[in-house]
């Protein structure tokens, strides 16, 4: 590996980064992941602090609560939180109560972190491995920015109700202009370090949530004349997502909408099991997650694609330590072995596919070569 300077930090406290492997491939991949923090913090000379928390399932199962109290305490006093993911068949009673998915909101909602950072780049060694024809793939290179702890995730009133005609569910869409502004603020500044566009999605044609989402993104982006701003309905723009990918930058949008299009988006990349996340509010604490969930279908088979998570690793680096150099080292180190024709299940190993365990070597190796 490059050396990886660290001057500035040199002296300071060892970041304490929080790890909650949760359900499914969950623990998996977030071993993975953990791996790779630790080689790039010893090739630096550099400590990196982990303890490992409950959430989700598991922590339903051991203590009740799928968002226990200390695991809570741990995120807050944390400098980043590296998670899994949570839910699976097991906890799936409609009637339940209690939900592994309410760990994962919750912690969203206490920590504050309202931005959602999801970046689909269409790699070169595994532009073969999308659904989609290459030449539509190819270029592809934008970020989605997903509003996280309000609209219809949040709203209030919600539940279910009996009434005399049947039974009855409600949940709201609602959003606050201070909460639309801050979310469509990180999505320009973010094009402002990128390609200077901002597409802002919404159903303006329908709710009226979304006709003063775009009206206060027209306000915020009269402070940055810079940044090109287009509107877009979200069924078009999932459309244009599978035909012209290649023309967005950065896209934000409605915590459902974005939960939506970014799986959708994550295609373009190859697999479900390649996309990063972080979660960001306004401090630097961010939580970094894969955006794949816990793939029940092949939990504790040793399979899971692990490049999700260390992605995620990697946007942790940089934006919760500020080690950009890190960070590109470990991105730079995926390229590398997927060009080298390293492969999961999931982008087309086929027979030769490596194991979770197989692409975290292949990614250390990468990692710890010699610089060339
Ligand atoms: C995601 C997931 C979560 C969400 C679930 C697990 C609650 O799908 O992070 O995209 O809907 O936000
Ligand atoms: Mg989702």
């Amino acid at each position: 590996m490059a050396a990886l300077a660290f001057g500035a930090n040199r002296g300071a406290m060892i970041p304490r980064i929080v790890l909650l492997p949760g359900d499914g491939v969950g623990p998996e991949v977030v071993g993975a992941a953990r791996a790779v923090l630790e080689a790039v913090g010893r090739a630096a000379g550099r400590e990196l602090a982990f303890e490992e928390h409950p959430i989700g399932g598991s922590a339903l199962d051991a203590c009740g609560e799928p968002l226990p109290a200390p695991t809570l305490a741990a995120c807050r006093d944390a400098d980043a939180i590296l998670l899994g993911a949570v839910g699976g068949p097991r906890w799936d009673d409609p009637r339940a109560l209690k939900r592994p998915e309410q760990g994962l909101l919750g912690l969203r909602k206490e920590l504050g972190l309202f931005a959602n950072l999801r970046p689909v780049r269409a790699v070169s060694a595994l532009l073969s491995a999308s659904p989609l024809r290459e030449e539509r793939v190819i270029g592809t290179d934008l970020v989605v920015v997903r509003e996280l702890t309000g609209g219809l995730y949040f709203g209030e009133p919600r539940g279910r109700t009996a009434t005399p005609e049947g039974r009855r569910a409600v949940d709201t869409l609602v959003y606050t202009d201070i909460e639309i502004r801050r979310v469509a603020q990180v999505a320009f500044d973010l094009a402002r370090k990128r390609r200077r566009k901002v597409t802002s999605v919404d159903k303006a044609n329908v709710l009226d949530s979304s006709r003063l989402w775009r009206e206060v993104v027209v306000e915020v982006a009269r402070d940055y004349p810079d940044v090109e701003l287009e509107h877009q309905l979200v069924d078009s723009c999932a459309m244009r997502l599978v035909t012209a990918p290649a023309g967005f930058d950065v896209l934000v949008m409605e915590n459902m909408f974005g939960d939506i299009l970014s799986d959708e988006a994550s295609v373009l990349a190859g697999s479900l099991g390649m996309l990063p996340s972080a979660s960001l509010g306004a401090t630097r604490r961010g939580l970094y997650e894969p955006i794949h969930g816990s793939a029940p279908d092949i939990a504790g088979q040793g399979v899971a694609n692990p490049l999700g998570t260390i992605l995620s690793a990697a946007m942790l680096l940089e934006l919760s330590l500020g080690w950009a150099d890190a960070a590109r080292a470990v991105e730079q180190a995926v390229e590398a072995a997927l060009a080298r024709g390293a492969r999961t299940r999931d982008l087309g190993g086929g027979t030769g596919a490596l194991s979770t365990s197989g692409m975290t070597e292949a990614i250390l190796r990468e990692l710890t070569a010699p610089a060339a």
